[in-house]
C-alpha cells in the first residue's frame, strides 16, 4: 500500500519506517526542511534503538523516502496519517494548530481517495474536527475522505518492537472501507507473517487483536490507557511514601501485589515519578477534555499532583541528611525521563538538577545518551565524562534514571571517590543491603 506520513517526530518515524520494514511504500513528510535532510542522508534526528538501522535498509530498498514537500507525499499515497505534535498549552489543554493545518492542507491538495488516519494523541472528538474540515477545505468533485482514527502505544526505547509486536491494534472507523484499508495494512503484523528484523524467532504466533471501534472511542482509548498507567505509577509512589513512615519496602509490596494477575507487575515501580512527552501532558489535557465536556476528573487531578511532589520531596530528603545544600557537590546519574533514550522532555531528573542548581549546589551530571541534549536545559551543571567523575568529591549521589550500565560499576571505586558515601537511589537500582554493607549511606524510594 502506498502510505504518506505528516510529521517526523518519534510517532510518525517509527510507524512510517516499520510500515516501511513490512513492505508498505512510505512517504515521510516534515516541513522541518533540515530534518528530512539529516533523514534523507541516512541519519537520525533521535536516538531510538534500532530505528536507524531500519531507516537505512528501507531508504536502500526504496520503500522509504523523506521530503518536505506535503503534495509530494500525498499525491500517490491511499492513507495519510497524521503524526504531528500536539503540545501543551498554557491551560494544559493540547494545542491542536498543527492537526488542524495537516487536515486542511490535505483536503486542498488531495486529488483522489484518501483515508486520512489520526496517529497523534488528541482529544475525544478530534476526529469529527478532521472530517469538517477535509470537508471544508477538499474539493469533493476531485478527492473523496475517510477519516479514522489509530492510537499508537509505543514507548521510547523499544518503539520499534512496541510497532511490530503490538499488544493490540486499535482502529476507529465510520465506514467499512476504512477498516478494509487499515486490516489489510497492519495485517503482517496481526499475522505476524513479516521477517522479524528484531527477533530471529518470534516471541509468540497467535494474532495481534485487532479492535475496531468508533473514532471517539479509539480516541478514549488512548488517553484512557495512558491516564490509567500514569495512575499505577502514582498509586505505587503514595504506597512507597506510607512504607518510609511505616518501615516497609515498596518493593516487596509491588512484588506481592504485582502476583495478582488483575493487577499485575508493570507499571509500580516507585521513584522519582513519571515524565516525558506522554504522561504528563497526555493526563492533563485527559483532565481537560473532560472539563469542557462536563466532567471532573478528580482522580487524575490527584495522580498529576502526586506526580508534580515526587521531585521537591527527593530534594527535602537530600536536605534532611546534608542540611545546607549551597556549595554541596551532588553527582547525579541519569538525566533523560527513562532509560534507553535521550529524551529529555518532562524528565524528573531534569527538575532535579534545576532545583539543586537553584539551591547553590554544584551538580556534577552524566548520562549515557543525553548529555548534549541536556547543556541546553542545564548549562551551569558540571558534565561528566563517566559516572565515576560525576561522583568525584560529592557530598551525595542521586541516581535518577535507571539505566543498565550503572547496576555494573565499581560501587567500591564510586565510594572512595566519593567525599561523602551518601546515595539517594530515586530509582530503587541498587539492593539496599548490599550498600549498606558496603558503607554506603543509602536512601532508597520507599524502603
Ligand atoms: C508511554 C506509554 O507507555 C506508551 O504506551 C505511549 O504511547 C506513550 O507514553 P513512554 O513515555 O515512552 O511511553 O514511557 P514509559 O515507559 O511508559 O514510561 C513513562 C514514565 O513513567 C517514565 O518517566 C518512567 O520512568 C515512569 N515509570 C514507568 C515509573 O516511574 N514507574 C513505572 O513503573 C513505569
Amino acid at each position: 500500500m502506498r502510505i504518506c506520513i505528516v510529521g517526523t517526530g518519534y510517532v510518525g518515524l517509527v510507524a512510517g519506517t516499520c510500515l516501511a520494514e513490512i513492505g508498505h511504500r512510505v512517504v515521510c513528510v516534515d516541513d522541518d526542511r533540515q530534518k528530512i535532510e539529516v533523514l534523507q542522508g541516512g541519519r537520525m534526528p533521535i536516538y531510538e534503538p534500532g530505528l536507524d538501522e531500519l531507516v537505512a535498509r528501507n531508504l536502500r530498498e526504496n520503500r522509504l523516502a523523506f521530503t518536505a514537500d506535503l503534495k509530494e507525499g500525498i499525491d500517490a499515497a491511499t492513507a495519510v496519517f497524521i503524526c504531528v505534535g500536539t503540545p501543551p498549552l498554557e491551560d494544559g489543554d493540547a494545542d491542536l494548530s498543527a492537526v488542524e493545518q495537516v487536515a486542511r492542507r490535505i483536503g486542498e491538495l488531495s486529488s483522489s481517495y484518501k483515508l486520512v488516519v489520526e496517529k497523534s494523541t488528541v482529544p475525544v472528538q478530534t476526529g469529527k474536527w478532521i472530517e469538517k474540515t477535509l470537508m471544508v477545505y477538499g474539493d469533493s468533485g476531485r478527492s473523496e475522505f475517510d477519516v479514522a482514527s489509530n492510537p499508537e502505544f509505543l514507548r521510547e526505547g523499544s518503539a520499534v518492537i512496541d510497532f511490530l509486536h503490538p499488544d493490540r491494534i486499535v482502529v476507529g472507523v465510520e465506514h467499512p472501507r476504512a477498516e478494509r484499508l487499515l486490516r489489510e495494512m497492519y495485517e503482517p503484523i496481526i499475522r505476524r507473517t513479516f521477517v522479524c528484523p528484531v527477533h530471529s524467532t518470534c516471541p509468540a504466533t497467535e494474532p495481534v487483536p485487532f479492535l475496531v471501534t468508533d473514532i471517539r472511542s479509539a480516541e478514549l482509548i488512548k488517553h484512557a490507557s495512558n491516564a490509567f498507567l500514569a495512575t499505577k505509577i502514582s498509586f505505587i509512589n503514595s504506597v512507597a511514601d506510607l512504607c518510609e513512615l511505616v518501615g516497609a519496602d515498596v518493593e516487596l509490596v509491588a512484588k506481592g501485589m504485582g502476583l495478582d494477575g488483575r493487577i499485575g507487575r508493570a507499571f509500580l515501580k516507585a521513584g522519582l515519578g513519571f515524565g516525558g512527552f506522554c504522561f504528563p501532558k497526555d493526563l492533563q489535557a485527559f483532565v481537560k477534555i473532560a472539563e469542557r465536556c462536563g466532567h471532573d476528573f478528580r482522580l487524575l487531578r490527584e495522580v498529576d499532583r502526586i506526580n508534580q511532589a515526587r521531585v521537591p520531596q527527593a530534594i527535602r530528603r537530600l536536605k534532611e541528611q546534608l542540611w545546607i545544600l549551597k556549595e554541596k557537590v551532588i553527582g547525579v546519574w541519569g538525566l533523560a525521563f527513562k532509560p534507553d533514550t535521550d529524551d529529555l522532555r518532562y524528565s524528573p531528573a531534569i527538575a532535579l538538577v534545576k532545583q539543586l542548581l537553584a539551591e547553590g549546589a554544584s551538580v556534577r551530571a552524566y548520562d549515557p545518551k543525553a548529555m548534549e541534549k541536556a547543556r541546553g536545559e542545564i548549562a551551569s551543571a558540571i558534565f561528566s565524562r563517566d559516572p565515576y567523575e560525576a561522583v568525584s568529591g560529592a557530598d551525595a549521589l542521586v541516581v535518577a534514571t535507571e539505566w543498565r550500565e550503572f547496576e555494573g560499576l565499581d560501587l567500591t571505586r564510586v565510594k572512595t571517590l566519593m567525599r561523602r558515601p551518601l546515595i539517594l537511589d530515586g530509582r530503587n537500582l541498587f539492593d539496599r543491603e548490599k550498600m549498606r554493607s558496603m558503607g554506603f549511606e543509602y536512601l532508597g524510594i520507599g524502603r
